[in-house]
């Protein structure tokens, strides 16, 4: 394939990080997917610009991804929302150097703005779009549902609520046409749906674009950003791994295309720790046997949230199996050997070679003779690809340099980012 034929589609791209965030609990289980399913069907109904369509979708998506812990996204469920801009603001710090997606992003910084009698046009000086006064109306109706109860029976409560807020809270328009619209059931029916992918398909479709590989990089670099931010202790270790993954590649002579595939794998790999509280990353003692079972499931998780996205199969493969081992040790499938391509044992070893050779907050990384002495004998036992192995002894010094300065860079960018929260949280919750 060329590489100007590797397309995927950009809507199906963002709803994995959104299902990602969704599954750290069941309390939050589809919540971006039915925000965005309302989002729609209110801009629908005021007939919102289609060019507009696209970005309320992707924010709708992924509005919440600015709450970093469990606890975080639990609070900003309450109706009666406290501090909401830390976690709107926080998204927004994360999301906006994703290409050609700042209106999103900008969406999602004001999501919580309150509409006060027109009041809310703007805040602090800035222009809050009528995309975010949708978002915030859609997310408080959703986060409006009883899950545990029968929809139809909530409907007029919810209403009434909502109305209550019209002017105040919400956008007077905007309340209007969530009331024409609410007067179906299958609109509650559809929201809380077991088919609501289905649903949100046919509108993905509408509004989606393309993705080709270079932007997908860029991309999954923010990907991996959001995946490693949300705790110190993981801050720098997707860089790390990606770095050693595609040096590995191209000490191999392996084609551009395929390299820019591995890098993309790299920043993936762990897109699935996503739904590990950090809670759970972050706890000072060893993991309970309850919990360093959440922390297994990740590449389980990723594996399938990664295999929705039709045509990226081949990088799915690269990134998901980094815990598979040759003998078939490995977890979660135990492939074996030859069913265990070279770019997902290139992706094993930059794992192993990362996490060994790189500090940590709470002790310090391998020196070469004890890191080289774990790979070999992970190669010898044959968990490792002992061919890959040797090739890492060979060119210790290269790999490891490329790892330390993407992990200094990486590091650099963390502290930025703990920076400008910490600035946000002074002045919104002040
Ligand atoms: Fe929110
Ligand atoms: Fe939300
Ligand atoms: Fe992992």
């Amino acid at each position: 394939m060329s590489k100007n034929e590797f397309k995927i589609s950009l809507s199906q791209l963002i709803l994995a990080l959104s299902d990602a965030v969704d599954m750290i609990s069941p309390v939050l289980n589809n919540h971006h997917k039915q925000v965005t399913y309302i989002a729609y069907n209110i801009a629908k109904q005021i007939k919102l610009p289609s060019e507009k369509m696209s970005d309320l979708i992707i924010a709708s998506l992924i509005h919440d991804i600015g709450a970093l812990s469990l606890q975080d996204r639990v609070d900003v469920m309450a109706f009666e929302e406290n501090n909401p801009y830390y976690h709107t603001i926080n998204g927004y710090i994360l999301l906006h150097d994703l290409p050609n997606l700042e209106r999103a992003a900008e969406i999602v910084k004001y999501h919580h703005v309150p509409w006060q009698d027109g009041g809310g046009k703007s805040f602090m000086g800035d222009t809050v779009h009528i995309e975010s006064h949708i978002l915030y109306l859609a997310d408080r109706i959703a986060v409006s549902i009883n899950r545990k109860d029968n929809i139809l029976k909530q409907t007029d409560k919810i209403i009434k609520r909502i109305k209550s807020q019209s002017n105040l809270k919400f956008h007077p328009d905007l309340v209007k046409a969530f009331e024409d619209i609410s007067k179906k059931d299958a609109f509650w029916l559809d929201i809380v749906s077991f088919c609501i992918d289905k649903k949100l398909n046919i509108i993905f479709n509408k509004y989606d674009q393309e993705v080709n590989l270079e932007e997908l990089s860029e991309i999954t670099a923010v990907f991996a950003r959001i995946i490693d931010f949300r705790s110190r202790f993981t801050s720098v270790h997707s860089s790390g791994v990606t770095e050693v993954a595609e040096t590995i590649a191209r000490l191999l002579k392996w084609s551009e295309e395929d390299c820019i595939k591995m890098r993309i794998a790299g920043y993936l790999h762990d897109i699935g720790k996503l739904m590990v509280p950090t809670e759970i990353l972050e706890k000072p003692s060893s993991l309970t046997k309850e919990e360093y079972n959440i922390v297994r499931e990740h590449t389980y998780h990723g594996y399938y949230l990664l295999d929705n996205i039709d045509g990226l199969e081949e990088i799915n493969e690269y990134a998901s199996f980094h815990h598979e081992r040759l003998d078939g040790t490995g977890y979660p499938f135990r492939i074996k050997g030859e069913d265990l391509k070279e770019g997902s044992r290139i992706m094993a070893v930059a794992d192993v070679f990362t996490a060994i050779t790189e500090d940590r907050p709470y002790r310090k990384g391998m020196n070469e003779k004890n890191a080289l002495r774990v790979l070999e004998q992970m190669g010898k036992n044959l968990s490792l690809d002992s061919d890959l192995v040797q090739i890492v002894k060979e060119n210790f010094d290269i790999i490891n340099r490329k790892r330390i300065n993407a992990q200094k860079r990486a590091a650099e960018e963390y502290e930025e980012f703990t920076k400008k929260l910490e600035k946000v949280k002074k002045k919104y919750t002040a």
